[in-house]
């Protein structure tokens, strides 16, 4: 197992394996060797020397000084022009910054400091007093590291905790979806080809690709209340009288129940879907007979490709239609059992649901239990 634990303190992982960048900017090479002597004695530093403060500016915003340290004095850029130019580069905006000034004059060394210079000192410089406070700002630096260190590891942290939350909860549902198959006819290639009905239409529909994705991954679930309805009812060899059609019709009650309360955005979808993948949109469809928009969009999405699939496919007590016939159906019930918009962004895609259709066959090894089954040509229509 590869080893996860966060950064820890002390030596700074990969940064500090390298020596720590000290930028050096003074106009006299005398000051400029005085300091690589005086701040070359402190273990791992590499310092840059530079006499121009353009070209130190340059090389900051090109590359990850560690630490700066800069005269004010300068042809060019002074000190304090210097450090506001390196703040406004977001990668050196919390470098630590020194400035070194020859004057003693207070307003100098404020001008600095609210320039965004972290400490200021006055020539003539002593080489003691340098190194300690090179070294404070050091270890400073050695901190900021160890924090984005530590706060791009937990951002993967997180990242691979919700990833591997996802992954849990989309496999619940396929198992979930699986013993609902378990119960009648419908197959797995059923709720593979609706699932992926179900995203050609939302993404016709010009649905953000999160809310294809739910649908994708939440129609499978549909039907998932078969498991509530009896053996007798579900597995009736015969024709269903109405009291036993109004006992199927509670499948989209049991699935709601089953799958509802979550606090998981794809479980709520799944419930939403369930419920409602029976509704029609003029109102004569179950469990609640509602209407138009008043049903949610995942479940007239679903409502279209269910009954689609249902109809193309072969049934014990039925042939599969055509798919022209299929077609034909959706659109002589636009307004009727269908939303106008859901039917249109599934004939806009009619490539590739044939592709689909064809992409994911019914076998003979599949399906429910075997039996004979007599109910009419509607009930296929209902998707049940
Ligand atoms: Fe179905
Ligand atoms: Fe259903």
């Amino acid at each position: 197992m590869p080893d996860r634990s966060p950064p820890e303190g002390g030596a700074i992982p990969g940064a500090a394996a390298a020596a720590a960048t000290l930028v050096a900017v003074d106009d006299d090479p005398i000051v400029l060797e005085l300091l690589r002597h005086i701040i070359g004695e402190l273990a791992d530093v590499q310092v840059l020397a530079f006499g121009d403060p353009e070209a130190a500016l340059a090389w900051c915003r090109a590359n990850e000084p560690d630490v700066i340290i800069t005269d004010y004095q300068m042809p060019g850029l002074s000190g304090t022009e210097l450090i506001t130019a390196l703040r406004r580069e977001r990668h050196v905006a919390d470098v630590p910054i020194m400035m070194i000034t020859a004057t003693g004059d207070r307003a100098v060394r404020i001008e600095a400091l609210n320039a965004g210079a972290n400490d200021v000192l006055t020539k003539p410089i002593e080489a003691a007093e340098v190194r300690a406070r090179t070294k404070n700002m050091l270890a400073i630096r050695r901190g900021q590291r160890l924090m984005a260190q530590r706060s791009s590891w937990l951002e993967e942290e997180v990242r691979r905790a919700t990833a591997a939350i996802a992954a849990r909860e989309r496999e619940t549902i396929l198992r979930l979806s699986k013993a609902a198959e378990y119960r009648d006819w419908e197959t797995g290639s059923h709720i593979v080809r609706v699932s992926l009905y179900a995203r050609v239409i939302a993404k016709r529909l010009s649905l953000p690709a999160a809310e294809q994705d739910i649908l994708f991954q939440a129609a499978p679930m549909h039907d998932v209340g078969k498991i509530g309805i009896p053996d007798s009812i579900l597995l009736k060899p015969g024709a269903l009288d109405e009291a036993e059609f109004d006992v199927i019709k509670q499948h989209t009650v049991i699935g709601n129940q089953i799958l509802g309360g979550s606090a998981a955005e794809l479980l709520q979808a799944a419930a939403e879907i369930a419920l409602t993948h029976h509704e029609r949109f003029d109102g004569s469809g179950y469990p609640m007979q509602s209407a138009g928009e008043q049903i949610p969009l995942r479940g007239r999405v679903v409502a279209v490709a269910d009954t689609f699939d249902a109809l193309t496919s072969q049934r014990p007590y039925k042939a599969a239609w055509p798919p022209a016939l299929a077609w034909a159906f959706l659109e002589q019930n636009v307004g009727l059992r269908f939303d106008p918009a859901c039917v249109a962004a599934f004939i806009g895609a009619q490539p590739e649901a044939e592709e689909i259709r064809s992409a994911f066959p019914d076998t003979a090894a599949e399906g429910g239990p075997q039996r004979q089954w007599s109910a009419p040509i509607a009930a296929a229509a209902d998707g049940i």
